[in-house]
């Protein structure tokens, strides 16, 4: 019996050893033990409660799944070779510890609507985790940007577009611009979470069960915040595990820019700012380097979470009604994207709260009086003059002023149309001081935006904790 999988009924020989070989996803679907023996709890008391079985039966199939939760807690589970999949290896047991009332355990129900309940079950935990974990990385981000400041004494840097030096713009306004991306990831994983809060239990196979189920009963043991609509869409459908990849690999591709930066901004030649030793590391030949690994693989990891993205959605694409094994193909790029995301998260987080700015090199880079040509055109505007004209005068100056090699500053004051007034604004700091938009990037706005942001942050902490338990 045991080296026969528990579907073998209407089969006369063992199935070949590259069959199972093949098909099996116990190696990587151990991991929903848990869920798995959660939603198997649920349906027993579904069927005690819809009468299919015995009180006492229920009870005693209860006491071996809990039997069984604690040989996998302990690590003491043991797989036999026709354990095909954690939901097999689990029902097996829970057979061998209840006998015939064990046996009566898959009453009513598939491996298609277990394992889809396990997964949700899976992901309403997991991606709960994520979105707390991304929140401590905004929490990081926006103290950074606390300490840095946002006042009129508070550290600028160049801002860049194109990865040239464009505009000053204060460090914390830079820290602010990652974190209310990745507060937009937390947003989009609460979504997620609401919208996969379904329970496919009961479904079967496809079409339900001429047996009296009761799948609300079941979705409210499980915490669910709803059942089903359509047994064939519940027993099939992924967009869950779709739209949870493209959560995670949206948070890669964020932290992937934040890498890019750290990995510049930590070189000699921008020399920004610091590691810490701990979350750094060393080469094997060259006694004098200190790499942003961390940096750079959360540079890397976009690519393989963009990867198991795309590879979901070709699994997905033209899949007919309604389960089909492909669907098994889904738990390896969401276990492993979950696990990368999880780890950049905290090692990111780590990384930047210990790092060390060099503020006098953020500064020095920022007060370039070619970051002031901006405010040099806006001030011709201020009076009078039409803005492409201002431009046009404002990069003549700049062109001569490079091509000489005078300073601006210089050619400014002399300039008929600008003069001494207009030169002031390219000392060190001005520039910043000047900008008065909401949200953009000086002190004068700075205020507000760290309220704003703190305020965003709290709101999203309080949805974060009614998700996590
Ligand atoms: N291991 C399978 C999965 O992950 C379980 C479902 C198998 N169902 C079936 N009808 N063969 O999808």
């Amino acid at each position: 019996m045991a080296d026969q999988p528990l579907w073998h009924g209407r089969f006369e020989s063992n199935p070949a050893d590259s069959l199972m070989k093949f098909t099996q996803s116990l190696s990587f679907d151990q991991k929903l033990w848990r869920d798995d023996i959660t939603g198997s709890i649920a349906h027993v008391k579904g069927l005690v409660h819809s009468q299919i079985i015995s009180k006492i039966e229920g009870e005693k199939i209860v006491t071996a799944l809990e039997t069984v939760a604690n040989e996998f807690a302990n690590d003491k589970f043991v797989f036999v070779a026709s354990d095909e999949d954690i939901h097999t290896a689990i029902e097996r047991r829970v057979t061998q510890i209840a006998g015939d009332t064990g046996a009566k355990l898959h009453t009513g129900r598939s491996r298609n609507d277990q394992v889809a309940t396990a997964l949700r079950l899976w992901c309403k935990r997991e991606l709960a985790n994520i979105a707390k974990l991304t929140l401590e990385l905004c929490e990081v981000l926006n103290k950074r940007a606390g300490e840095s400041g946002w006042g009129s004494d508070g550290v600028y840097l160049p801002g860049y577009t194109h990865m040239q030096r464009a505009q000053p713009v204060l460090l914390a306004h830079h820290f602010a611009a990652h974190t209310w991306a990745m507060l937009r990831d937390v947003d989009r994983l609460t979504q997620t979470i609401e919208r996969l809060d379904v329970s496919p239990l009961g479904a079967g196979a496809l079409a339900g069960s001429s047996l009296p189920l009761d799948a609300d009963f079941v979705a409210k043991e499980l915490g669910f915040a709803r059942r089903f609509n359509n047994s064939m869409d519940a027993v099939s459908d992924r967009d869950f595990v779709a739209e949870a990849l493209f959560d995670l690999t949206l948070i890669g591709v964020h932290l992937s820019r934040l890498g890019e930066e750290w990995v510049l901004w930590t070189t000699q030649e921008f020399g920004f700012a610091v590691l810490d030793d701990a979350y750094s590391t060393g080469s094997s030949m060259l006694p004098q380097k200190k790499n942003a690994d961390i940096a750079e693989l959360a540079r890397a990891k976009s690519g393989r979470l963009i990867g198991n993205l795309t590879g979901l959605l070709a699994t997905l694409k033209g899949l007919p009604l309604a389960y089909n094994r492909d669907l098994q193909e889904d738990k390896e790029p969401l276990f492993d994207s979950v696990n990368q995301v999880g780890l950049a998260l905290q090692a990111l987080a780590g990384m930047i709260s210990t790092a060390t700015f060099n503020t006098q090199t953020m500064k020095s880079a920022a007060d370039s009086e070619l970051l002031g040509a901006t405010d040099l055109a806006e001030w011709l505007v201020a009076r009078g003059m039409p803005f492409r004209e201002a431009h046009a005068h404002v990069g003549a100056l700049v062109s001569k002023s490079i091509r000489d090699s005078v300073k601006l500053s210089q050619l400014v004051t002399a300039d008929e149309k600008l003069g001494a007034d207009a030169a002031s604004l390219l000392q060190p700091g001005v520039g910043i001081s000047r900008r008065s938009t909401q949200g953009g990037g000086g002190p004068i706005p700075g205020a507000a935006q760290a309220i704003e942001l703190s305020a965003a942050i709290t709101v999203m902490r309080a949805r974060v904790a009614t998700l996590v338990n």
